[in-house]
């Protein structure tokens, strides 16, 4: 099969690979049809990550099951299905709970297991022509009928629409409230996306890209747009001087100055300073135990100079992590589904597999309208 494979930093090709295939009897075997490349792949494709070359990347999938196990009972072949980023088992003290994006089954010695990513287990990614889905009946979210015609919106559902509401949770957003924003990626936009669906009064988002910032703007959200360092104080200003009632972290540990220079304790620090005393901060941008290609000496080690003076004297709280993306899925399917929610919106570019590697180049260089690509292996 056809397959895009990560060579090394900023080189990806797509070739060649030996069929996936069903090998356990609890596995499917799914024909892709829509696959995205994330910000997460990014952190792996600019060498970021300890990802050995020749691994598959892709961790948004949705496609047709084709062939399933002995094992498997509710999903059947010809089904359309959505698959969460994070492998679980079901039946692990942490799925078990709904933390199905730190199940201790299918990474062992690790919480947590994902298709093509660096530290995750050895699944292969989905950006390629088939995908062996393990734990096929947990893991499948069975598409309704009209799964073909938003096949573009129920793609979100793999990652970045529940990852994005997952930001709104850890935060705690409630109806009424403000909400701060930090990243106008996809990530970030589909966070604004939850945080209006949850009844939020004002939303606001800041980023460096003004692209981004007009989609955020075209749903309904207050672009802020961080020029020199002022997005702080754009902030406090718009919401009188005591900050929002909640905040999100949608950028990550490579999150950069307005000069472009990587600071990677920046969002997190902004975050305190515009987050009003007593309110709640969800960090969903990755952060990594090691980053050895860091210029900073500390986060080289996975440290960060936090502010925790301010923030423990405003008392705020704080909470973070892979987003449990089966928590999710299926409420925000039915939103999809009863015409409540179009997360295609944030789609820049619809690209066959073969044009992969040049998706993943201009989606890197954050090429203006470059927001977010989906690879359709099919043709
Ligand atoms: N927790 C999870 O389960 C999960 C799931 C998916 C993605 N992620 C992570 O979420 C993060 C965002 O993903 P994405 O796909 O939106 O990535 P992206 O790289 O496309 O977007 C990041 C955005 O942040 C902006 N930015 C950089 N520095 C900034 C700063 N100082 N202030 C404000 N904005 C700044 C960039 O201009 C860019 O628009 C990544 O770290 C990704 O790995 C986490
Ligand atoms: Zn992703
Ligand atoms: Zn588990």
């Amino acid at each position: 099969m056809k397959a895009l494979v990560y060579n090394g930093p900023r080189d990806v090709s797509v070739v060649d690979v030996p069929d996936a295939k069903v090998e356990k009897s609890t596995d499917a075997l799914v024909r892709i049809t829509t696959t995205n490349i994330c910000g997460s792949d990014l952190h792996m494709y600019e060498g970021r990550t300890d990802m050995q070359a020749g691994r598959i990347l892709g961790h948004e999938n949705l496609g047709e099951v084709i062939e399933v196990g002995d094992a498997v009972d509710r999903v059947k072949v010809g089904d359309r299905v959505c698959l969460p980023f994070n492998i679980g088992c079901g039946f692990c003290a942490n799925c078990e709970r709904g933390k199905t994006g730190y199940c201790l089954t299918v990474n062992p010695g690790n919480a947590g297991g994902a298709y093509g990513f660096a530290g995750m287990g050895p699944y292969e990614g989905g950006q390629a022509e088939y995908l062996r889905v393990p734990y096929a009946d947990f893991n499948c979210l069975v598409l309704p009928p009209d799964a073909q015609e938003k096949e573009n919106d129920y793609v979100m559902l793999s990652d970045i629409f529940p990852t994005g509401y997952h930001a709104t949770e850890l935060a705690g957003v409630q109806p009424g409230e403000t909400v701060v924003i930090y990243g106008a990626g996809p990530v970030g936009l589909m966070a604004a996306y939850s945080a209006m669906i949850k009844g939020a009064s004002k939303v606001m988002v800041v980023d460096m890209q003004k692209d981004r910032l007009a989609l955020a703007e075209k749903i309904g959200a207050i672009a802020i747009h961080d020029v020199e360092g002022s997005g702080v104080e754009q902030v406090l200003e718009l919401t009188e001087g005591n900050g929002a009632d909640r905040g999100c972290e949608c950028v990550g540990y490579q999150c950069f100055n307005c000069k472009g220079h990587e600071v990677p304790n920046l969002t997190m620090n902004n975050l305190v300073k515009t987050v009003k005393p007593t309110g709640g901060i969800g960090v969903v941008g990755v952060f990594i135990p090691e980053d050895p290609g860091a210029e900073d000496k500390l986060a080289k080690q996975g440290h960060l100079a936090f502010n925790f003076g301010e923030f423990w004297f405003k008392g705020q709280q704080i909470r973070t992590g892979q987003a449990n993306v089966k928590a999710y899925n299926r409420q925000l399917c039915n939103l999809i589904q009863a015409g409540k929610a179009k997360p295609s919106f944030l789609i820049s570019h619809e690209l066959p597999l073969a044009q992969a590697p040049e998706g993943y180049k201009r989606f890197d260089a954050r090429e203006d309208g470059w927001t977010k690509v989906v690879l359709k292996p099919g043709g």
